[in-house]
């Protein structure tokens, strides 16, 4: 047994104001509200102003996670943000953060995992937390989706939008409430069925790339969808096999929230009924990183998610790369 425990403390979100409808983007696509709604359950998404970076939203996710937690910034020993679409690709988001909150004692750095960011980012924190080589630590995943998409590509753009949540991660007792086990994976194999081929050292951003759109996410909806459906059943139910745990240990089970046609199967395959499931995507499409502790801040909102409640998460992204983490929530 670890000296201590992981415990995930307090959630803070921040959308960006502007609402998209799938109305708005029939207007201008070949596409219609009741395709995006039966294809992926989604009904409208937020997204940033043009220029918009991650720090606008980090920021006040970061100090509501904080405030509900009733800790000062200058208290956090590190900063982990999972994204894909940081501000920069250096400085670290993370590093922004730190100085805009006033950490001044938190080290920082980026986490670049897709929609499987803030499942990855937490087991990192849980790891430094129970090694006792930090004792606070804040988690954020966010992503501003709206800057990577390709608003005339409608395989694409219809499923995404921005958001940012963040956690606060602190060290509990060993036998109290807090992350008990998580299980990542990764696969690099099917690395181009879903990825932004124009993002780094491979293919710098000429001219010409930009003129073929390659600065924009490419997916292969299908292949990614089946992959999806799979790995998340899989992850989730390794991990609870681990355990010991069956479906009645599960009050709430939070998943990324790519499609409803994802979630569902995911949920029949681990044997938890959909009323334990925590779906928003209806309201806010796929915002990557940012998507489980988007779902933890409106669960708690709700009165769904409390002290010791037991919770599973589970994910699938770009990658590939999937994971699952159980833990009691809440300080105790
Ligand atoms: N509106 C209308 N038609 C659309 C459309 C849209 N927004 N987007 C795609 N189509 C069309 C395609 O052009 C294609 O037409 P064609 O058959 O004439 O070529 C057809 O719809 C595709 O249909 P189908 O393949 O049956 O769609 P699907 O049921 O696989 O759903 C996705 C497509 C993208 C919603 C689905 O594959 C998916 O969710 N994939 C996973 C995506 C994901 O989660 N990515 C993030 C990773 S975490």
């Amino acid at each position: 047994m670890h000296a201590a425990r992981a415990q995930v403390v307090a959630v803070g979100s921040a959308l960006p104001e502007r609402r998209l409808s799938n109305a708005e983007l029939a207007a201008r696509l070949d596409t219609s509200d009741e395709w995006i709604v039966s294809r992926t359950g989604i009904r409208e998404r937020r997204v940033c102003e043009p220029g918009q970076g991650l720090i606008t939203l980090a920021e006040p996710a970061a100090r509501r996670c904080l405030e509900k937690a009733g800790v000062a910034a200058d208290t956090l020993d590190g900063i982990i943000v999972a994204t894909i679409t940081g501000d920069m690709v250096m400085p670290a988001t993370a590093n922004l953060l730190q100085h805009r909150l006033g950490a001044a004692r938190a080290w920082a750095f980026d986490l670049l995992n897709a929609c499987n960011g803030f499942v990855a980012a937490l087991a990192n924190a849980a790891t430094w937390i129970e090694s006792g080589r930090a004792k606070r630590i804040l988690v954020v995943g966010g992503d501003v989706m709206s800057s990577l998409i390709d608003w005339k590509d409608r395989n694409t753009c219809v499923l995404f939008g921005d958001g940012c949540g963040a956690v606060l991660v602190e060290a509990g007792s060993a036998d109290g409430n807090g992350i008990i086990g998580f299980e990542l994976h990764s696969d690099g194999g099917p690395a181009s069925e879903l990825c932004v081929p124009c993002s780094g050292s491979a293919m710098p951003p000429t001219a010409e790339a930009l003129a073929r759109g390659d600065h924009f996410l490419k997916q292969n909806g299908k292949m990614v969808f089946t992959h999806a459906v799979r790995r998340m059943a899989e992850v989730a139910t390794s991990l609870m096999r681990t355990h010991g745990l069956g479906a009645a240990d599960v009050d709430l089970v939070v998943p990324h929230q790519a499609n409803l046609r994802i979630i569902e199967p995911t949920a029949e395959r681990i044997g938890v009924p959909m009323s334990k499931v925590v779906v928003n995507l209806d309201r806010l499409g796929n915002t990557t990183a940012a998507t489980i502790p988007l779902a933890l801040a409106d669960a708690e909102a709700d009165g769904r998610l409390r002290p010791g409640s037991r919770v599973l998460l589970v994910a699938f992204g770009g990658g590939l790369t999937w994971g699952a983490l159980y833990m009691k929530w809440g300080r105790g």
